[in-house]
């Protein structure tokens, strides 16, 4: 059966099962291989898209449920014209490995869109499901911060 889903603007025809999770139609039929995965189990966070500016676990989420635009971390940016979330990771060095990282600027980026300007425990309560081996949680909740400060003198 063919599906009909829009991914960071474009309309594409997918001709697969419906209860193929999305993670594996951005990553193995639209090459977008941005989004990770992780769990597999909606568990981790690093499969973490939005449809409709809402985060999603795209692992979890099969192709036939999905109603709505689907946004990437392809999406958000370009490497010559990164969006505010991506400046606020990159001034904070937040990545180490780097994995779980586009999942967490969905998720943030997601939360920012909800609280312009979210309190600490604004940042922790929205970030609680994202994990990251690595421990960069400090300087996600810095660069989340520094983020919803460019956003708002934009
Ligand atoms: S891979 Fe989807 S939440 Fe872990
Ligand atoms: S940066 Fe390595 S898992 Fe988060």
């Amino acid at each position: 059966m063919s599906y009909k889903i829009t991914v960071n603007g474009t309309s594409h025809d997918v001709d697969l099962p419906g209860e193929v999770p999305l993670l594996w139609v951005l990553r193995d039929e639209l090459g977008l291989t941005g989004t990770k995965f992780g769990c597999g189990v909606a568990a981790c966070g690093a499969c973490t898209v939005q449809v409709d500016g809402i985060a999603q676990r795209s692992c979890q989420l099969p192709l036939e449920a999905v109603e709505g635009e689907v946004t990437t971390i392809e999406g958000v940016g370009t490497p010559d014209n990164l969006a505010a979330i991506q400046q606020a990771w990159v001034d904070n060095n937040v990545a180490q490995c780097g994995y779980c990282q586009s999942g967490q600027i969905m998720q943030a980026a997601a939360l920012l869109a909800d609280i312009p300007n979210p309190t600490d425990q604004d940042i922790d309560d929205a970030m609680q499901g994202n994990l990251c081996r690595c421990g960069t949680y400090p300087k996600i909740r810095a660069a989340i911060h520094d983020a919803a400060k460019a956003m708002q003198e934009a």
